[in-house]
């Protein structure tokens, strides 16, 4: 059977508009992953929709005074197609609220029933607003955030927005009913619980070892660290029974007697819309969905943020197997967080882009999407956070796309027009070149080889999912191209000799290169690799034509005929920071403005006391340190300790065990993958009853919050800090 490649992306909630943090997180990985294996002609399915039920829908919708229906229609809508406006190529944007899914939800659900020792029921407390008669949702209930130095008191009571706290809504100090504003009481009801407990021995073995029941499933080595390391730290933490259903109006029936009034919780039966939104597909295409989900041909992928790697890596891989058949995930390579300027996106201070925003604000701008797509790639949070930049999107966009990628398309096509009459000149293996290095010389055939060592390159990045590296692996051939062309000028030589067989092998040679290019651009920036095929009088790019290429390259030499004609030049991008037309760059400083003006808003007044500065340590002194740069693997609470973390730093030839004070400050599965700066050589002491062996470096607010000293961009584990 041929292998069947399943590509998920997590559902986004219909309560809002998604963020340039949301399409770094998850679309656009997923997006140039699915594309990529579209054209190496593979058998992908790339699904994902809407997340419909769940607290946030419902607050939102009450928020409004507007039904909940009204709420995921609009933004159901609007995120399908904001997606499609980006390039985004689900095969299936499916939503939970979809009767197929409600199905498929509750057939999965009773399965699990039906098999025994996978649920158990049992009777708990649960806060209650009277006035209201009802029991709340986690989110419902607001209070008082029990964790020392934080005192937020609109928190929420299955999370504190303010230090980033997991809560339980009976730990919340005063809570108060968001419906009634009074406070709730507890009631007994009865709630279903998934015996996650049960899976942790092979959940283990599965995600470290990448077997499972003897047999090979993945190689954890391909797996990010950062995944890993947060999936160790629950497992260790110890797995817990986990309640699948809530006391609420809006969501799936739990579909048995003495239910009623109980809905299937939204973490239960939004995963399980991976597998509807499949059926959906193949019921429109006439496929079977099965094929993409059971059995040893499947490859599954879950791109997703890194808040919801529990959610795939541990529960719903323990649903597919009490269910039976599913294939378990290949890989989940969560990414990171996306900042916006340094700091955290937050819609309710303004502080965000809306991807739909965006297209609006540049609706004027050339090939906005491929702009914004490229800025956010070469910024993705592969493995730590990211921050997108304003300065930063005109540099990548002025620098790179227009400097190097549409520079040299351009220049290939005018060339060709101006000295071929549009047509492509001989291809000559033996011509001899300038090669990129200063004297040295190169054949167009060893050209070509080059070319072709540069897809294996940027294909193994690919594979990786390392793409950032793989979009910059891209750019290298363009400046390949471009390199060759200003070291040999043959614009110089046909003012001379325009019969030179070597100017016009060169010329062929770009032809090729920039052909090649317009294939392998398309998982990254679609809309100008239809451009180029365009001027190059190509057919569009479509499944397996990179499969085509790469045999093309391997048997014939060449990617495009000798005598073919190409259509007339066209500027592919548009400069932004362009002293003839500000008008792109006025766009630019519009974000930035608006940027700028929250943050004088939000930035108190007062001056905070500043601690004075210690007495002179000398050169010799300070030199005694031992600085270095390390990547936090694992990370867990010390026992009765409610300020200290046990962290384990990895340094590149070791791995530390640090004692660090800064529990409060940040839950330990959060920052696994965090890049620190470590005093190496500190004098080990027993915190605890554990040694720790350094210490980690962290500096401080404005709301005296803990934040980590960093390197701005990735560092190599162990590497000296001077
Ligand atoms: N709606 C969730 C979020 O935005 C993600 C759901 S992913 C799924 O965090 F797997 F459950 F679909
Ligand atoms: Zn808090």
């Amino acid at each position: 059977m041929s292998k069947k490649y399943t590509i998920t992306a997590a559902l986004p909630y219909a309560n809002g508009a998604l963020h340039l943090g949301h399409l770094a997180g998850a679309y656009l990985p997923a997006d140039i992953y699915a594309r990529y294996l579209r054209l190496l002609g593979k058998d992908v399915l790339f699904v994902c929709g809407s997340d419909e039920h769940g607290a946030a829908i419902t607050i939102r919708a009450k928020k409004e005074k507007r039904s909940p229906q009204e709420i995921i229609d609009t933004y159901h809508q609007l995120n399908k197609q904001t997606f499609e406006h980006l390039g985004i190529s689900f095969d299936m944007y499916h939503r939970t609220s979809d009767p197929l899914h409600h199905q498929t939800a509750q057939e999965f659900f009773l399965n699990l029933l039906d098999k025994g020792g996978q649920f158990e029921e049992k009777v708990s407390d649960q806060y209650y607003d009277e006035d209201f008669d009802q029991f709340l949702a986690d989110r419902y209930i607001t209070g008082t955030c029990p964790k020392e130095n934080c005192g937020n008191e609109e928190a929420f009571g299955d999370q504190c927005e303010k230090c980033g706290s997991a809560l339980s809504p009976t730990e919340l100090i005063n809570p108060i009913s968001t419906l009634s504003k009074k406070t709730p009481v507890l009631k007994k009801t009865k709630h279903w619980f998934f015996k996650l407990d049960n899976h942790a021995a092979w959940l283990k073995d599965w995600i470290n070892k990448g077997q499972i029941e003897g047999q090979f499933s993945h190689n954890p080595a391909q797996w990010k660290k950062h995944v890993l390391g947060q999936c160790a730290s629950w497992i260790d933490n110890g797995l817990h029974p986990r309640a699948i259903t809530r006391d609420l109006s809006w969501g799936i029936p739990v579909p048995i007697e003495g239910a009623e009034g109980k809905v299937l919780y939204v973490w239960f039966d939004a995963p399980i819309g991976y597998i509807s939104a499949s059926k959906q597909w193949a019921q429109e295409n006439g496929k079977n969905w099965e094929s993409y989900w059971k059995g040893s041909s499947v490859e599954l992928v879950h791109f997703i943020g890194k808040d919801n790697i529990v959610f795939h890596c541990i529960v719903f891989p323990a649903m597919l197997k009490a269910h039976g058949d599913f294939a378990l995930p290949k890989n989940v390579p969560a990414n990171q967080f996306l900042n916006l300027e340094g700091r955290k996106f937050s819609k309710s201070k303004g502080w965000v882009i809306e991807q739909h925003q965006y297209l609006k604000d540049f609706e004027s701008f050339h090939n906005k999407e491929d702009a914004l797509r490229y800025a956010l790639i070469r910024t993705l949070p592969e493995n730590k956070d990211g921050d997108f930049k304003w300065d930063e999107f005109v540099a990548l966009h002025d620098n790179e796309l227009v400097a190097n990628l549409g520079n040299f398309v351009n220049r290939v096509t005018s060339l060709t027009h101006k000295n071929f009459a549009a047509k492509v000149p001989a291809y000559t293996a033996a011509a001899k070149l300038k090669d990129i290095e200063e004297g040295a010389v190169v054949t167009v055939a060893a050209a070509m080889q080059q070319l072709k060592q540069k897809i294996e390159h940027l294909e193994a990045s690919i594979t990786k999912y390392e793409f950032k590296q793989a979009v910059q692996l891209l750019m290298e051939i363009s400046s390949y191209g471009n390199t060759l062309l200003q070291r040999n000028e043959p614009w110089k030589i046909w003012k001379q000799d325009p019969e030179s067989v070597e100017a016009a092998a060169l010329l062929n040679l770009s032809l090729q290169i920039v052909t090649a290019l317009s294939v392998l651009s398309q998982p990254f920036l679609p809309f100008s690799s239809a451009q180029m095929r365009n001027l190059l009088a190509l057919d569009p790019v479509k499944d397996g034509s990179l499969a085509q290429l790469k045999i093309q390259l391997e048997q014939a030499g060449v990617l495009i005929e000798e005598g073919h004609q190409i259509e007339a030049p066209q500027l592919l991008f548009a400069k932004i920071n362009d002293r003839k037309d500000k008008s792109r760059m006025e766009l630019v400083e519009q974000q930035k403005e608006k940027l700028k003006q929250l943050k004088a808003l939000n930035t108190k007044t007062e001056i905070p006391q500043k601690q004075a500065y210690k007495a002179t340590c000398t050169f010799d002194d300070f030199t005694k340190v031992d600085l270095r740069t390390g990547t936090i693997v694992r990370a867990e609470k010390v026992k009765k300790a409610n300020k200290l973390l046990k962290l384990e730093v990895d340094l590149g030839d070791e791995v530390r065990t640090i004692v660090s004070g800064i529990a409060k400050h940040y839950e330990a599965s959060a920052i696994i993958g965090q890049q620190v700066v470590v005093v190496a050589n500190l004098a080990p002491r027993k915190m605890m009853g554990i040694l720790s062996e350094g210490m980690i470096l962290m500096a401080e607010n404005a709301n005296g919050q803990l934040i980590f000293v960093s390197p701005i961009s990735e560092a190599e584990e162990g590497g000296v800090v001077k």
